[in-house]
């Protein structure tokens, strides 16, 4: 290389990030799961043990024990945590609902909402200039005038305006070609009992594909934000009804959701949820193609949902100028860990260093996808098993072949049907994509361990 072309290089270098990166970060923080009485002995409302269990708690303060929702002092250190971390460019905060303890369902609205405003007002004093973008989860109260006055702090007028007939919302990012779409996922899932559900849950339809319509002519890109996304729940292993209320989305709602994201895959810039309590992502393809993908983030609430994991919090690295999310930073809580009485937070990993990705996009994921299941070398599918449950588990060994079968088809199959087929048939399903000897040699496999076990 001439001095020249050298000198040409470095100032296009420097030109293409100027031009290119403007870089900013957002917090995705969901089901905090706050229990209010989870210091009180008498109640053991958001705990599930026994007796000797829980005088173990009591010892370790019991913010320390996966089968109790999150105490004041768990949420205090979270907060305290991202407030450190602060980076000076933070743009805002995506909260993905399930605020409340499932314990608190019983209580009244006033207890609820009080529980409520004290999880907003800490949100609040921390991120005093930035937004705070809530989506309301299952645990959480109705959209009301309350809940209205409460986030008036973080939403303009016309969002709350739909806010409060139905729960969602959508924001104009300031000086970006950037839109956050708020989904009320509760309108969709089979949980809701209201009866006016169905009915609102019919506009929310209508509004989310005049909103992305409208975002398409402006040039916007969108992020979908909601409690509870598409796909399955993979723990609930080979296709059972994965959507028997508990905030799941109906079949119904799914097969939607997933066909108005393959319709808008060209405008939506990344899909954000929470409500599984797990780290995990899903992918949706069109013809075969891998045109948009959903980020699940892990609950703060050391609790499960099915099984337990530590807390988590997320922190997004994205592009301003037009969204584009270029990584996160995934940070932790060992509940149990031996590290004092402290409660220490601290980086899990980072998503594009610990899968060794290029960059975030549907095609990445994919690929990550299709090394997960690789079982050549497991080395993809312990990273992925790992985040999973946040550390909480360690040892793999009993994830077999059906197992990770499993688990691929949780992530590259969104819709219901799609998702039992693809478990149903574990042969086909590797076979259809690289033809080669190993995965025959695997698809054989499958097929004995299958005959092996039923019989
Ligand atoms: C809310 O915070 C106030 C003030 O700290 C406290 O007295 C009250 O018990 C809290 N209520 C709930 C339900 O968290
Ligand atoms: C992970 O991301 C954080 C936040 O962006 C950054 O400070 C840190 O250097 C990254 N770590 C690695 C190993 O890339």
């Amino acid at each position: 290389m001439t001095p020249i072309t050298f000198a040409i290089f470095i100032t296009s270098l420097f030109w293409l990030n100027l031009s290119d990166a403007k870089i900013g970060y957002f917090w995705h923080i969901t089901d905090l799961h706050y229990d209010p009485f989870h210091n009180s002995p008498e109640f053991h409302r958001g705990c599930k043990h026994n007796r000797a269990n829980s005088e173990h708690n009591h010892r370790n303060g019991r913010h320390r024990d996966h089968t109790c929702d999150s105490s004041w002092p768990l949420i205090q250190s979270a907060v305290d945590f991202m407030a450190q971390r602060h980076p000076d460019t933070l743009e805002f905060v995506l909260w993905t609902g399930d605020i409340l303890s499932s314990s608190m369902e019983h209580l009244s609205d006033e207890v609820r909402l009080e529980a409520v405003r004290n999880v907003t007002d800490i949100l609040g004093r921390t991120f005093s200039s930035q937004f705070v973008f809530p989506a309301l989860g299952h645990n959480d109260p109705p959209p009301s005038r309350k809940l209205v006055d409460m986030w008036m702090q973080w939403l303009p007028s016309d969002a709350l305006q739909t806010f409060e007939t139905g729960g969602y919302y959508t924001i104009e990012h300031s000086y970006s070609k950037l839109r956050i779409v708020v989904l009320n996922s509760v309108l969709w899932s089979g949980g809701a009992t209201k009866t006016d559900v169905p009915h609102r849950g019919r506009a929310q339809w209508e509004w989310l594909e005049h909103v992305l319509s409208k975002a398409r002519r402006k040039n916007e890109m969108v992020y979908l934000v909601a409690h509870s996304g598409p796909g399955v729940e993979e723990r609930h292993n080979a296709g059972s009804s994965s959507a028997s209320g508990g905030g799941e989305l109906t079949p119904t709602a799914n097969a939607r959701l997933v066909h108005v994201v393959r319709a808008f895959s060209d405008v939506i810039a990344g899909q954000f949820y929470g409500h599984r309590h797990a780290d995990t992502f899903r992918i949706i393809y069109s013809e075969g193609r891998p045109v948009s993908w959903a980020l699940l983030a892990p609950s703060v609430t050391p609790r499960g949902a099915g099984s337990i994991s530590n807390p988590g919090l997320r922190l997004y690295k994205f592009d301003t100028n037009n969204g584009k999310v270029l990584d996160y930073t995934q940070y932790y809580l060992d509940v149990t860990g031996k590290r004092g009485g402290e409660l220490h937070w601290g980086v899990e990993y980072n998503l594009t260093q610990y899968y060794g990705l290029r960059e975030v996009t549907a095609a990445s994921l994919d690929g990550l996808a299709k090394k997960i299941r690789n079982s050549n070398d497991r080395t993809m599918l312990y990273k992925y098993l790992t985040a999973l449950r946040v550390r909480h588990v360690t040892d793999f060994s009993d994830c077999d072949i059906a197992c990770v079968h499993v688990h691929y088809c949780a992530i590259t199959h969104a819709d219901f049907h799609e998702f039992r087929s693809c478990v149903r048939n574990p042969a086909s399903a590797l076979a259809s994509r690289a033809p080669n000897l190993s995965n025959a040699i695997i698809s054989y496999a499958i097929i004995i361990l299958c005959f092996s076990k039923r019989y």
